[in-house]
């Protein structure tokens, strides 16, 4: 009797742990289930014919980003700046630049997009401006006044630092006896954050709590506030880890700060959001941040693409993408680092994947339109907040020969290039003759654009939009859900992966190789399973088990009903 009623209650346990929903980590409820869409302000949609983007375009664009069913936006910097570095040379962080417009157009983009029931953030550039920025020309100057400490500056222009900063000081501007160092390229000094352990010797390393150090933090965080406050949802915010120099300890001086900084920003928003440009989510999120983009690793570098940010510049890749027909990818590297991070972060936050970006080549670099459906099906898929490059929905190509422009070295112009919204000129970006446009735009005849695959219900645009609605909609592709890897070996196709939350489960197989192959999972696929997108895959399920069948190029979501 006794052992019966334990029996049953063991069973009642398995059951209703089962059906616990999987938990939340601590972000604003409107991210768990956020699809984002990042907009290059330059190049989105030019409304006055000067070939450069601008807001009012951008306005004009709106209902489009809607209709993509994404919930959230993420505009790349439209300060004002001498674009060096279009535009993460920040020169006022308070002013839109005019070639975009004014800050009245940046408020009624704010209030549109919210119109729209959608989010928006903005970036944030807080590690360097230009040095045309007015602080900083202050602070080049010999005569000491307020801006000086607010870079970091050697002092005698023939000191450079010392080793540990080589390459990273410039010597002989201005009538300042002192060298500065830059945190990027040699036009973005780096703003003074203070050392985390400052060498005595060289009493130009102020500590964290110098009071010049302290208002330059003060003054970012008066630039938050004046943007929250215009309307924004929060911020992606670039080379966040960069913040603090000498910063050895696993960036910790770097990571108080943004814990600081995530208080200072709650106060105002609650509901407001930051995402990292800092590749480590171990550090960022312990930092505060509620996401952090995974991407500056080579083994995502190698996940998506062949051509990579590090062959792009110089350093020789593996040159095998996972996505690749070759069938010579090796998705467990990526995937070993991946929980390596996720494990360590997913009570904290998010971790994001981008399959592209204005810094990464784009996706769509010789492939077919099932094959680019495939990637986004995996990265809809996977825990975390996923976000769409614009263009890529429509499979815009990598375009190459382009004239260097505003710092797009390597594959990085290639990936600008405008919005292409239909046949018209210009792909309907720009009413500009050709030569003044920001970039090139695909002259081809065979340039995709949004109002032909609009009409079309199997065009890449229908599907990823069916995609971005499963991300959207399925509990088991809640960011939180739980993750679990169901096939992988090395060297090896399929991939194969679950989604499960409470008692709702997702099962993910995709075979991007060349070759048909099959592979077992332990889970059962029961009678009520149904794929809910895909194509060239099938299954037989087993009673301990379900052998997956995967045509080369099969991919399935198959959702478990009990
Ligand atoms: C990362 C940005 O994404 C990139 O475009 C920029 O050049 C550097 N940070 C410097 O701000």
């Amino acid at each position: 009797m006794t052992f019966k009623i334990k029996l049953l209650a063991l069973v009642l346990l398995e059951i209703s742990v089962f059906a616990q929903d999987a938990s939340k980590p601590p972000v604003p409820e409107w991210i768990h289930q956020a699809v984002f869409y990042e907009i290059y302000p330059q190049t989105f949609k030019d409304s006055d014919g000067d070939g450069i983007g601008d807001l009012k375009g951008i306005i004009e664009k709106l209902d489009y980003v809607k209709s993509l069913g994404v919930n959230a936006i993420w505009f790349n910097p439209f300060y004002e700046s001498p674009y060096r570095d279009a535009g993460y040379d920040v020169s006022d962080y308070y002013k839109v630049g005019a070639r975009y417009g004014t800050n009245a157009d940046a408020k009624r983009m704010f209030d549109e997009i919210h119109k729209r029931g959608m989010k928006v953030i903005i970036d944030f550039v807080p590690g360097h401006t230009s040095f045309d920025h007015p602080w900083f020309q202050e602070a080049a100057k010999q005569e000491k006044n307020k801006y000086s400490n607010w870079y970091i500056w050697t002092n005698a222009t023939w000191d450079n630092g010392g080793s540990e900063f080589a390459g990273k000081m410039v010597n002989g501007y201005g009538t300042r006896f002192g060298s500065y160092m830059t945190n990027f390229f040699y036009h973005q000094p780096a703003l003074n954050f203070g050392f985390a352990k400052p060498d005595t010797s060289k009493p130009w390393q102020l500590g964290t709590k110098h009071p010049d150090v302290l208002a330059l933090r003060a003054e970012m965080k008066n630039v938050l506030k004046f943007w929250l406050d215009m309307g924004c949802d929060g911020f992606r915010v670039d080379m966040a880890g960069s913040l603090v120099k000498n910063d050895n300890d696993e960036l910790k001086e770097c990571a108080k700060w943004w814990l600081e900084v995530r208080e200072f920003i709650q106060k105002i928003k609650p509901e407001a959001f930051t995402v990292a440009e800092w590749s480590y989510p171990k550090h960022a999120l312990v930092g505060g941040f509620h996401a952090d983009y995974l991407h500056w690793i080579p083994s995502y570098e190698n996940l998506f693409r062949k051509e990579t940010w590090r062959s792009l510049n110089g350093v020789s890749p593996n040159g095998n993408s996972y996505f690749d027909k070759t069938g010579k990818g090796d998705i467990s590297a990526f995937i070993k680092d991946y929980l390596d991070q996720y494990n360590a972060t997913k009570d904290k936050g998010y971790i994001s994947i981008p399959v592209g970006n204005h810094d990464l080549t784009r996706i769509n670099i010789n492939r077919t339109q099932s094959e680019l459906e495939m990637i986004f099906a995996f990265s809809f898929a996977i825990p975390g907040v996923p976000f769409v490059y614009y263009g890529d929905e429509i499979g815009m190509k990598q375009l190459y020969n382009l004239p260097y422009n505003e710092g797009c070295y390597g594959g990085r112009a290639g990936a600008r290039t405008p919005m292409q919204w239909n046949s018209s000129k210009n792909n309907g970006f720009s009413t500009a003759s050709y030569s003044k446009l920001w970039m090139g735009t695909d002259t081809s005849k065979t340039a995709v654009n949004v109002a032909s695959q609009e009409k079309n219900p199997t065009s890449l645009l229908s599907n990823i939009k069916k995609l971005i609605a499963l991300r959207r909609t399925e509990k088991a592709l809640a960011g939180y859900a739980e993750f679990e890897v169901l096939y992988m070996e090395k060297d090896t196709y399929p991939f194969v992966f679950a989604r499960k939350n409470g008692n709702e489960q997702i099962v993910v197989a995709i075979n991007p190789s060349g070759k048909d192959v099959e592979a077992e999972i332990s889970t059962i696929f029961g009678k009520k399973t149904v794929k809910l997108v895909g194509t060239d895959v099938n299954y037989v399920a087993g009673k301990s088990n379900t052998k997956l069948m995967l045509k080369s190029g099969g991919y399935g979501v198959f959702k478990l009903l009990k």
